[in-house]
């Protein structure tokens, strides 16, 4: 099993610019939670009780105050900075002594992936520890992403990274799985012509290694980031519909915690309790007393 995973929640976030002049991105709003708390819901429900969350030196107080040592979720959060923004795959080398040559996951801190079947695909993924996994998804503008190609057998081919012209329409999502090649793999990747360590070069690394498995994300599934203000508002959007209309919550790490049996049904009541009249802690409450499936 992949016991370890970090959320990358740093960068500079200029396309949220003023926004995050002064605020983390990873920290703002989506609806009703602070953005990070979807990714590191990604995680636990993966079956992951181990966290290194990235951010820059700024931010990284907020990030544990907000989070702390992480018993409220009954996981272990440690801490580490980026002191600049030099790319996603520099995550595992700010990581490396704390990843100790296991393998490990990664979750960018503004990404939220919701959807049917979910749950048994991040067990998959947790579970293959000879290889990495990736998830891919069908976009209208691959252009800002990393984006997969496949030959007719479905096999995937390359990785380019935000083409001007784009060989497909599927962009890799930010949920990564590596084996314990993973420090290795990102010591030797040369930063990019915008002087990044490219999270597009260690994938590529994998596929040339036959080593790399690409999983389609489909209709069933919604992935969103948060980057612009137009998918922030979207992603709002998104988890508002389904809170209001369903009763179920998106991207709450307590309620996956319960579920996944890191923490017992009084811890919960008593978060719920901490966020006294809020409609999340109405919710969290009667997960905790058994009235929702
Ligand atoms: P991006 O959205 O690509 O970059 P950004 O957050 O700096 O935003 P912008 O393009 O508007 O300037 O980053 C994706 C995620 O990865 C996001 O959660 C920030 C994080 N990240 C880091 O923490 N460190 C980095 O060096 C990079 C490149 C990204």
């Amino acid at each position: 099993m992949i016991r370890k995973g970090i959320v990358l929640a740093g960068g500079s976030g200029t396309r949220l610019h003023p926004v995050t002049e002064a605020a983390s991105k990873q920290l703002l709003p989506v609806y009703d939670k602070p953005m990070v708390y979807y990714p590191l819901s990604t995680l636990l429900l993966a079956g992951i009780r181990d966290i290194l969350l990235i951010s820059t030196p700024a931010d990284l107080p907020q990030f544990r105050r907000l989070l702390g040592e992480g018993e409220q979720f009954g996981i272990t959060i440690s801490y580490a900075e980026q002191a600049r923004p030099e790319g996603i795959a520099q995550a595992f080398i700010i990581g490396a002594n704390w990843i100790d040559g296991q393998p490990c996951a990664l979750a960018l801190g503004d990404n939220l992936i919701h959807g049917d079947h979910l749950y048994a695909m991040l067990l998959a993924s947790a579970q293959r520890t000879q290889s990495a996994t990736v998830f891919a998804y069908q976009v209208r503008d691959p252009e800002r992403y990393g984006v997969v190609f496949f030959d007719a057998d479905g096999r995937a081919v390359d990785i380019v990274e935000k083409p001007m012209a784009p060989p497909s329409n599927w962009a890799i999502t930010g949920l990564y799985f590596y084996d314990e090649r993973v420090t290795e793999f990102a010591h030797a990747i040369k930063p990019s012509a915008r002087g990044e360590l490219e999270i597009t070069d260690l994938n590529r690394r994998y596929l040339r290694e036959d080593s790399l498995k690409v999983e389609r994300l489909g209709r069933g599934t919604a992935w969103l980031d948060a980057g612009t203000p137009d998918s922030l508002l979207q992603a709002a959007t998104f988890v508002q519909t389904i809170q209001t209309r369903q009763g179920n919550l998106v991207g709450c790490p307590e309620e996956v915690a319960y579920r996944m049996g890191y923490i017992d049904s009084a811890t919960l009541r008593r978060r719920a309790l901490q966020l006294g009249k809020t409609e999340l802690g109405r919710i969290m409450a009667e997960i905790a007393d058994g009235l929702h499936d």
